[in-house]
C-alpha cells in the first residue's frame, strides 16, 4: 500500500464574512506553523478571495473558491469563472456543495462541467458527493454516491487535481455526524472507486469527510480509514476551531 495522502483540512466559509472576517484568516496564517502535519485551505465568498489571496501568498494556508461557472467568461450574470477564481489567487474550488446541488438545482452533469473547468484553469476541483437522509433511510447511500461519483468527476483525475468530499447532507450544519463505521463504509466504497477509475492515483487521491466536524470530534474521524481530512463549515469561521481541527489530524 502506499503512503496516506497527507491530509487536507479544508474550511468552507459559505456565504459568511466581511474584509472584517479576514482578521480569523490571519490568526490561521499565525497559527499554521503549529499544525504542519496537515495542509490548509479556506474558502472564502468569492468577494474576499483576492485580499485573502494577498495575505496568504507564502504561507501554509492556500485559497479556494466555493463555486464555479463552466464557462471560461460570457453573459452569465452574476457567477464567477474558474480562471477568475485562478486569478485573484485561489489554487482550488469547492464544486457540487449540496447546497448548490439543492439549492441551485446543479446536477452531476453541471456539477462534472465545473470540475472540468477548474482543471482547465488549473485549480484542484474539491467534488462533493453525499446522500440525503431519505436515501440513507432506504438504504441507498452507496448507490447514491456511486451514481454522483460516476456523473460528477470527470476523467483525468489525479492526486494533483482532484480531492472528494464526502458530505452526508443531513450532518451539514446539523450538529449530527454518522457513526464511525458508517463513514468508514463510504470512504472505503469511495476509496474503491478511485482506484476502478483513475488507477495510478487512486490511492492518493484525498477523500474529507465533510458534516459538523468540530474540535471535539475531530480527532475521531480524522483517524478513521480513508479518511484523509475534512471540509468544515461552521467550525471553520472561527480560527481557533479551525486550528483546533486540523490538530487533531494524524
Ligand atoms: P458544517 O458544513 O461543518 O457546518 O456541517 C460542512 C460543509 O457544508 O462543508
Amino acid at each position: 500500500m502506499a503512503a496516506n495522502p497527507r491530509p487536507l483540512i479544508a474550511g468552507n466559509w459559505k456565504m459568511n464574512g466581511t474584509r472584517a472576517s479576514l482578521a480569523e484568516l490571519d490568526a490561521v496564517i499565525a497559527g499554521s506553523g503549529q499544525v504542519a502535519q496537515a495542509d490548509l485551505l479556506i474558502c472564502p465568498p468569492a468577494t474576499l478571495i483576492a485580499a485573502a489571496a494577498a495575505k496568504a501568498v507564502g504561507t501554509r494556508v492556500g485559497i479556494g473558491g466555493q463555486d464555479c461557472h463552466a464557462a471560461a467568461s460570457g453573459a452569465h450574470t452574476g457567477d464567477v469563472s474558474a480562471e477568475m477564481l485562478k486569478d485573484a489567487g485561489s489554487t482550488a474550488v469547492i464544486v457540487g456543495h449540496s447546497e448548490r446541488r439543492t439549492g441551485h438545482g446543479e446536477t452531476d452533469a453541471a456539477v462534472r462541467a465545473k470540475a472540468e473547468a477548474a482543471w482547465r484553469a488549473g485549480l484542484v476541483a474539491i467534488v462533493c458527493v453525499g446522500e440525503t437522509q431519505a436515501e440513507r433511510d432506504a438504504g441507498q447511500a452507496t448507490t447514491v454516491v456511486g451514481r454522483q461519483l460516476a456523473g460528477s468527476v470527470p476523467q483525468g483525475g489525479s492526486a494533483a487535481n482532484l480531492v472528494i468530499a464526502y458530505e452526508p447532507v443531513w450532518a451539514i450544519g446539523t450538529g449530527r455526524t454518522p457513526t464511525n463505521l458508517e463513514i468508514e463504509e463510504i470512504h472505503r466504497f469511495i476509496r474503491n472507486n478511485l482506484m476502478q477509475n483513475i488507477k495510478d492515483f487512486g490511492l492518493q487521491v484525498k477523500i474529507l469527510y465533510g458534516g459538523s466536524v468540530k474540535p471535539s470530534n475531530a480527532a475521531e474521524i480524522l483517524n478513521l480509514s480513508d479518511v484523509n481530512g475534512a471540509l468544515v463549515g461552521g467550525a471553520s469561521l472561527k480560527a481557533s476551531d479551525f486550528l483546533a481541527i486540523a490538530a487533531a489530524s494524524p
